[in-house]
């Protein structure tokens, strides 16, 4: 079996750190580190939805916003919204909508703002995990809990977790996931490349696999916060 760039195993994800509770004027919100890849999302509302006359009575209106700080890059990124960022908050909203109970909240907002304070691939994944985390801790109602993780083809192999090196070999595809544990149900799916058809179930696996265990570390980490200290 060839070695990955970094020497781990196909199967092996990087180190993971997952933090709730980290932004004292959000009412919810989360880090979520996986290597050198960094997210920290906040999560405001539901409040009132300005202005008015876009309100659903049905139903809360879910805003993501997902914006990768200049220095998080080796080349400085332009601040401010492009089209990537424009892309991406449009594909966690949609990761993240399907776990919510959005008809809780008639005629308010939920919005969700996601910072990537270091970028090593893998970014909109390490966004939707820390986001699932923040509406968690904002005690938003949900249905399921949101895990995301990008699996990938590399040098004919089907891996996890791609670092950005490991996505520049020619040749490479990646493959974003975003999955509900509980109901088993996937809410990203992305391909960015070629994959052989043959390999696709094989990517399914390790990824489902793989949501499940970044499910367990987002789970340790609500549980830090909101378990309370043993008393002695
Ligand atoms: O981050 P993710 O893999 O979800 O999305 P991508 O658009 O495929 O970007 C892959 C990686 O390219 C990012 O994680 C960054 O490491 C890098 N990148 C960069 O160096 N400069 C940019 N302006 C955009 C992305």
């Amino acid at each position: 079996m060839s070695k990955r760039p970094d020497g781990r195993k196909v199967d092996e994800m990087r180190d993971i750190e997952a933090k709730v509770g980290v932004i004292e004027e959000a009412d919810g919100s989360a880090m979520f580190r996986i290597g050198n890849t960094i997210a920290v999302a906040g999560v405001y509302g539901p409040k009132k939805v300005v202005p008015r006359h876009l309100e659903d009575p049905e139903k809360a209106i879910l805003k993501c916003y997902y914006d990768m700080y200049s220095f998080s890059v080796p080349e400085r990124k332009r601040p401010g919204p492009d089209r990537r960022s424009i892309e991406l908050s449009m594909v966690i909203k949609n990761a993240l909508a399907p776990a919510i109970f959005l008809k809780e909240y008639p005629k308010t907002q939920i919005e969700v703002f996601v910072s990537i304070i270091q970028a090593d691939a893998g970014t909109r994944c390490a966004a939707i995990s820390a986001a699932a985390m923040a509406l968690a801790d904002a005690g938003i109602a949900m249905k399921d809990m949101v895990a995301a993780v990008a699996a990938g083809h590399v040098n004919g192999e089907v891996v996890i977790d791609l670092n950005k090196e490991e996505e520049d070999i020619e040749g490479t595809s990646d493959i974003p996931m975003a999955y509900m544990p509980r109901t088993k149900k996937i809410t990203l799916l992305q391909l960015d490349g070629k994959l052989p058809n043959d390999k696709l179930k094989a990517v399914m696996e390790l990824g489902t696999k793989s949501c499940e265990a970044v499910y367990e570390v987002e789970k340790k980490a609500l549980k830090e916060k909101y378990t309370p200290a043993e008393s002695e």
